[in-house]
């Protein structure tokens, strides 16, 4: 990496914490920052090309479309933007706007792929923040920005087989577990991802399975306990 380009990726850097500093729905600025530096390691593991990367894990919800009406146009536009003022080539530009267009998750039955290994590399960085302790503080997060419930027993969860299927879901917090959380891990599209996803799934497991001991309550064990 040369010095424009550490002084390119500083300058952007600055913008997107300027412009994520105040989100509430899991899409602040330290989730950016964590996807930067999970996206830093993968790409050292993988041999990605890590300017590309960087740029495209910083840039990576600006303008997502759940903030513009559903509009999936409007991230690669701005993000287009942003490179072009920066000063950053053509085809670097290019590769980096083709990874924030198709980053996204977008239903159970719809595909995903990117086509270099940069863009799986920040793929699978973005999903590891999805995941764990940290993913569900954001699902939770998310779910009270959008006015979701937690979790309704009479909303079953959905398996979307198309992008505005998904995109119209109202369905609980609950729900979004079993209609993308728990999908990643066999998702994931390189080794250092889908290794550094087991132990995070495996937390999504033990919360869910504690969740639902919660909701199911203590009646049985207290009239036990009562008669005794
Ligand atoms: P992606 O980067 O795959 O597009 P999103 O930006 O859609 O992911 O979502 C990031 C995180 O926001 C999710 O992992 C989840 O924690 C939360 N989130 C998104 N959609 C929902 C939803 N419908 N219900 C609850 N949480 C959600
Ligand atoms: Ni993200």
């Amino acid at each position: 990496m040369n010095a424009s380009q550490a002084a390119i990726l500083k300058q952007t850097a600055d913008f997107v914490r300027e412009q994520l500093a105040a989100d509430a729905s899991g899409h602040d600025w330290w989730h950016i920052d964590r996807v930067w530096r999970n996206a830093r390691y993968l790409a050292r593991e993988e041999n990605a090309h890590l300017y590309v990367v960087e740029l495209a894990a910083l840039l990576h919800d600006i303008g997502d479309w759940k903030f513009h009406k559903g509009d999936t146009s409007v991230g690669p536009r701005l993000v287009g933007e942003w490179l072009r003022s920066a000063g950053v080539d053509q085809p670097t530009a290019d590769h980096v706007c083709a990874i924030v267009a198709g980053i996204s998750f977008k239903g159970a039955g719809v595909a995903d792929e990117l086509e270099t290994l940069e863009g799986r590399v920040v793929q699978d960085a973005d999903r590891l923040d999805a995941l764990g302790a940290i993913g569900i503080a954001r699902t939770f997060a998310y779910g009270g920005h959008a006015g979701r419930l937690l979790y309704d027993p009479e909303i079953p969860p959905e398996a979307h087989a198309t992008f505005a299927a998904y995109q119209k879901s109202r369905a609980p917090s609950i729900n979004h577990f079993y209609e993308k959380l728990l999908l990643l891990k066999d998702r994931m599209k390189t080794a250092t991802g889908r290794r550094l996803a087991e132990e995070r799934h495996r937390f999504l497991e033990v919360f869910l399975a504690q969740f639902f001991a919660e909701w199911n309550g203590l009646e049985e064990h207290h009239v036990t306990e009562n008669c005794d």
